[in-house]
């Protein structure tokens, strides 16, 4: 029982075309999960969540759900591109249009692939645990995590079964030698293994190469993913230009966003708000006549002869541009009231913006003047802790302007003495070093 070279070869070549296949099809469904999850981050979060309903109704299982209820062939993708024509269409989708008197947002350039990839996302999240309310939202943020930890995985399992077939590989050959009387015994397993890997150089070349692409594209994915909210441009039911606004009429943020020194959140102004002015202001322009007409929709205002209220009103619904995840803790108030930091730091300059808001890529805010330099991409944790290392919390030591930094400094101070001092080596006090990397600070 002999094995010739050649029947060895055939046996390397096809375990190297079984391995390419793997590696190139975990590809593939590695990409389409961190698209789906991408898409549905950006595009659907913030009205859908997969087992809760919010704004829309919870979107597990929905392809079943649909198909159960006898809805049309392809009518749920056309549901998601555009709403109103798959409502007119299909019966089913019609009834689902009547779920909530918000309506759904238009997503006319999603492909196919790409809803499929947002439902399959959707589709493989945990159900949360059983708990009350108020940590429903907290199972949530633990699920997103999960899910992108278990993409990792795939790489993990990847490498054991790539390291087991190729052990085993080695093992089977060995032990055909041995009974072939082929083997030298005074080889050890690794010695014999790096003369293996020297007789076969081109596989061995070529599957070094594979490896390396695999890992050069994951790591890409990774970087693609971690940019994924620069530049993000939600549609809006209203072009509301900040310019004009903000700008040329000089009104002030916090007018509209009126609890951005106080709370959490900088909110969004209601219908009410924008009807204290457009009241009077109906627009010069076509334009502006149809832009503003929205407004009288929503706030049930029929402008004619001399206005007046029809006492049905609505809520605009606005589409939220930029959203951290459940997990990550962010407030207004500490960073506009508390630490003076100003919009443009993160928003850009809002006076200037007459485009829909975005997220807005951190090289272009450098280029703001006043503004600290930071390199990671907008929104991102690396973002987050980058400022936090680089902003002191006040302009130094000796020349407090505000009784709360002095409050600070003097704290400091009576607490540890040579800590307080090393704190002060480059003369400056960071957000860090008061506690802004520690990571309960950003997660609940
Ligand atoms: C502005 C909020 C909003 C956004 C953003 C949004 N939806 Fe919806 N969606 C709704 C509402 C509200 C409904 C319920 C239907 C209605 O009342 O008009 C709905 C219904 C649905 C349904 C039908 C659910 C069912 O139970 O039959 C699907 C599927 C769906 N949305 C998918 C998506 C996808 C995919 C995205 C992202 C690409 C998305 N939606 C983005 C608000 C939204
Ligand atoms: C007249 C009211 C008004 C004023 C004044 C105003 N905004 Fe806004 N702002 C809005 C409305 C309405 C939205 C939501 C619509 C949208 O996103 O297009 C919004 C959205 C935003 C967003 C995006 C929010 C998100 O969803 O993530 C930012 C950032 C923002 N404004 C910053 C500012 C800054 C900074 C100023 C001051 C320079 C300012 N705004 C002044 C009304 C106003
Ligand atoms: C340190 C960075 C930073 C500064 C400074 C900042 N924001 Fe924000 N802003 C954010 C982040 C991060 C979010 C997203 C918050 C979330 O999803 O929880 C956000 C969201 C918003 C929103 C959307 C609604 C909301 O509250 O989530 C508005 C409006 C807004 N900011 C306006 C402003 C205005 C006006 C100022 C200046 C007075 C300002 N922001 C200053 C980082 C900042
Ligand atoms: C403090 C007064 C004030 C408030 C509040 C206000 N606006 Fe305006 N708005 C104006 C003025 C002034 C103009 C500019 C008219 C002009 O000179 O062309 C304008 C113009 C507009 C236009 C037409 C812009 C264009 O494209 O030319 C839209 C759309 C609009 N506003 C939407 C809103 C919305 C939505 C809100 C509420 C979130 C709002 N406004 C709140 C004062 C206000
Ligand atoms: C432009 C710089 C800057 C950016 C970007 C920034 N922060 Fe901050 N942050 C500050 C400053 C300054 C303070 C300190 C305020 C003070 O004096 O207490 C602060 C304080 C905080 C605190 C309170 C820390 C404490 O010790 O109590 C939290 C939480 C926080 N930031 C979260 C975030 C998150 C989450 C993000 C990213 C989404 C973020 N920050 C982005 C500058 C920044
Ligand atoms: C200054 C605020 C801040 C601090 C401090 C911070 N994080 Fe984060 N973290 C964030 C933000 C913002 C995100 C969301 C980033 C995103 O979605 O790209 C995040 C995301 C994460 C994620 C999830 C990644 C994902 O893909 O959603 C993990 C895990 C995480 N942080 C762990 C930590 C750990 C561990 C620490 C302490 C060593 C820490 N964080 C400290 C702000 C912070």
């Amino acid at each position: 029982m002999k094995i010739s070279k050649n029947q060895m070869f055939k046996g390397g070549k096809n375990w190297l075309v079984l391995l390419i296949a793997i590696f190139l099809y975990s590809g593939f469904a590695f990409v389409s999960a961190q698209e789906g999850e991408a898409l549905f981050k950006a595009r659907c979060a913030t009205c859908h969540q997969a087992h809760k309903d919010g704004t829309g109704p919870k979107l597990f299982e929905v392809r079943q759900k649909w198909e159960n209820g006898g809805a049309k062939e392809g009518s749920l993708n056309q549901w998601v591109r555009n709403w109103q024509v798959a409502a007119a269409n299909d019966p089913y989708a019609q009834q689902v249009a009547n779920w909530a008197p918000t309506a759904m947002s238009l997503f006319p350039d999603l492909s196919d692939d790409q809803i499929n990839s947002i439902f399959d996302y959707v589709d493989a999240q945990p159900l949360p645990g059983a708990g009350g309310a108020a940590d429903v939202a907290q199972v949530g943020g633990a699920g997103t995590t999960q899910e992108t930890q278990s993409l990792g995985w795939i790489w993990y399992i990847l490498a054991t079964i790539f390291i087991v077939i190729i052990l085993s590989v080695g093992g089977v050959r060995r032990q055909l030698r041995k009974v072939a009387g082929e083997a030298d015994d005074q080889l050890t397993y690794s010695e014999e293994v790096r003369q293996w890997a020297w007789t076969n150089k081109r596989y061995v070349g070529v599957g070094v190469l594979v490896v390396t692409l695999s890992v050069i594209v994951s790591l890409f994915l990774v970087l693609y993913e971690i940019g994924v909210y620069a530049d993000y441009q939600p549609s809006q039911p209203i072009h509301f230009p900040h310019d004009i606004h903000a700008g040329k009429n000089g009104i002030d943020c916090k007018y509209c966003h009126n609890s951005v020194e106080k709370s959490k959140s900088a909110g969004i102004p209601t219908v009410n708000v924008c009807m204290n002015c457009h009241k009077q202001i109906q627009g010069n322009d076509d334009h502006q006549i149809e832009e503003i007409s929205h407004i009288y929709a929503a706030a049930g205002f029929i402008p004619d002869g001399g206005g007046q209220y029809t006492g049905e009103q609505d809520n605009i619904v606005w589409n939220k541009v930029h959203v951290l995840p459940d997990h990550v803790f962010f407030s207004h108030a500490q960073h506009v009231a508390v630490g003076g930091v100003d919009c443009k730091q993160c928003h850009g300059d809002m006076t200037k913006q007459h485009e829909l808001p975005r997220v807005v890529p951190v090289e272009e805010l450098n280029e703001i003047d006043g503004n600290i330099k930071l390199t990671r991409p907008t929104l991102t944790m690396g973002w987050c802790i980058e400022c936090h290392g680089e902003k002191e919390i006040s302009n130094g030591p000796m020349t407090n302007q505000g009784a709360y930094y002095d409050e600070i400094h003097k704290r400091l101070l009576e607490n540890d003495k040579s800590l307080y001092e090393s704190y002060l080596k480059d003369n400056k006090v960071t957000v860090k070093e008061l506690g802004g990397w520690e990571c309960a600070k950003c997660h609940y």
